[in-house]
């Protein structure tokens, strides 16, 4: 099993460039089902990806990714279609169960593999199925799968999410673009990820409108059979990698290939720590700076503080003077970074759903085991700053969602291999 090893307290400095975002692009290539002929620019090569492309082939779609390009191109020529999405392919990435959304719209049944639980949390998909329910949609659990039909075709309707949900939004707009008549989700998830995906649909002809928290859908007899489209930037790895900049770039680091505004909320709050950030059109130079202030913060949906970027905080808030709180109101399971930063020297305590951090404290390399994505990359921020040498485990996680993280860290004078 593949590990990682890093020898921390080396400064970081130079460029970054960001990738493609990974939550943005599986469901649009969840949603080229509906497409005949699709060009994606800037996918990232990460394991969920190529897990959705295996899906999509699966499927029965033609994929051609050029890796050397990050282009994917995606050919649905309707021959024999399998509306089935299987257990090994959705076990080991959720977000499989967005292809519910598009083989429903367009195919009128699906039958796919429920994700079951993870390690984060049990993230059941009640709010997924609500919604389809609600669109007309025949659904029966039978051997652990979801069996979907909609034999006269999906039809319009008005839906209020009961909470806010990022992949149900999505499977509703996937679902909703075939819908008959006029369909209104209110209480959406609005991440930037669903925002692109709502580009993207526009491109296909769907005919969609955000307001708030409400999008409407008119159904769109014309989907056009041709098009292209360039993924976002990964607002997570950006938020990683100024988090990276702020514990360890003296002299600044300067992260590409995004596009501030998106990540206000994120900049806002690491100035409000003591964070020195510039920002320019299409980048962001971070520093370090000595003088970092507690914070108390809790995760929310977009535009608030991100689950996904939790873990990473965490880490520089051990380095923050003061006792500073993190509460984790997303998922009930997120703070298995938690004993292993501890074991590193942190002084963290959980009471319910908050994490009570003591700063600063000094880090000292260990031995430690990576959880799930998020948390994977927490302990690699914590190797970075940790005297000695921080060896990492089950880092398949960090391959799920951070293209070339070691490439990438290295060019900045980072200390970090693969063995
Ligand atoms: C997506 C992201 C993930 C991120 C999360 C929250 C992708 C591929 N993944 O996950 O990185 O951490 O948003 O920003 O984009 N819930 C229900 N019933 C449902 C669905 C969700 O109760 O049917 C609950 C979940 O358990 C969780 C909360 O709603 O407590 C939010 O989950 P959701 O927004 O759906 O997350 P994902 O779409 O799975």
């Amino acid at each position: 099993m593949q590990k990682l090893i890093i020898k921390g307290c080396r400064e970081l400095g130079g460029k970054i460039s960001i990738s493609g975002s990974k939550n943005a692009a599986l469901p649009i290539l969840a949603a080229s089902i509906l497409a005949n002929k699709v060009k994606i620019k800037n996918i990232p090569l990460v394991k969920d990806i190529f897990t959705m492309i295996e899906l999509l082939n699966f499927i029965g779609l033609k994929t051609k990714l050029i890796k050397k390009k990050n282009i994917i191109e995606i050919i649905n020529n309707e021959k024999k279609i399998n509306t089935l999405a299987p257990y090994k392919l959705v076990k080991t990435m959720r977000a499989g169960v967005l292809v519910l959304g598009s083989l429903l719209a367009k195919y009128k049944k699906a039958k796919v593999s429920l994700p079951g639980g993870c390690a984060i949390g049990t993230r059941p998909v009640d709010l997924h199925l609500f919604a389809l329910k609600k669109l007309g949609a025949k659904i029966r659990i039978k051997d652990g799968y979801i069996l979907a039909e909609a034999k006269k075709g999906l039809i319009g309707a008005n839906i209020k999410f009961p909470s806010i949900s990022v992949g149900a939004t999505e499977n509703a707009l996937l679902a909703a673009i075939k819908a008959k008549g006029k369909t209104i989700l209110k209480n959406c998830a609005i991440e930037p990820e669903i925002k692109d995906l709502i580009l993207f649909l526009k491109k296909l002809g769907a005919n969609i409108k955000l307001k708030g928290r409400t999008i409407s859908i008119k159904e769109s007899k014309k989907i056009n059979s041709k098009i292209s489209h360039q993924i976002i930037f990964d607002r997570i790895e950006l938020g990683t990698y100024m988090i990276a900049s702020a514990l360890l770039a003296k002299k600044g680091l300067t992260i590409n290939k995004i596009d501030p505004k998106i990540i206000r909320s994120e900049i806002d709050i690491l100035k409000k720590i003591g964070i020195s950030i510039r920002q320019k059109k299409n980048s962001v130079i971070v520093k370090k700076s000595n003088k970092l202030k507690k914070i108390n913060i809790t995760t929310k949906p977009y535009p608030g503080f991100p689950t996904d970027l939790q873990a990473q905080l965490m880490v520089l808030l051990t380095q923050v003077n003061g006792i500073s709180k993190i509460r984790e109101d997303i998922f009930e399971n997120r703070f298995m970074h938690v004993p292993e930063l501890k074991r590193m020297g942190a002084q963290i305590e959980i009471k319910e759903k908050t994490a009570i951090i003591k700063g600063p404290t000094k880090l000292t390399g260990a031995e430690v085991m990576a959880t799930d994505l998020r948390a994977s990359v927490s302990l690699v921020l914590a190797g970075l700053i940790a005297e000695n040498r921080t060896i990492i485990n089950r880092i398949y996680h960090l391959d799920r969602g951070y293209e070339f993280l070691e490439n990438k860290l290295k060019n900045c004078k980072a200390k970090i291999k693969r063995i």
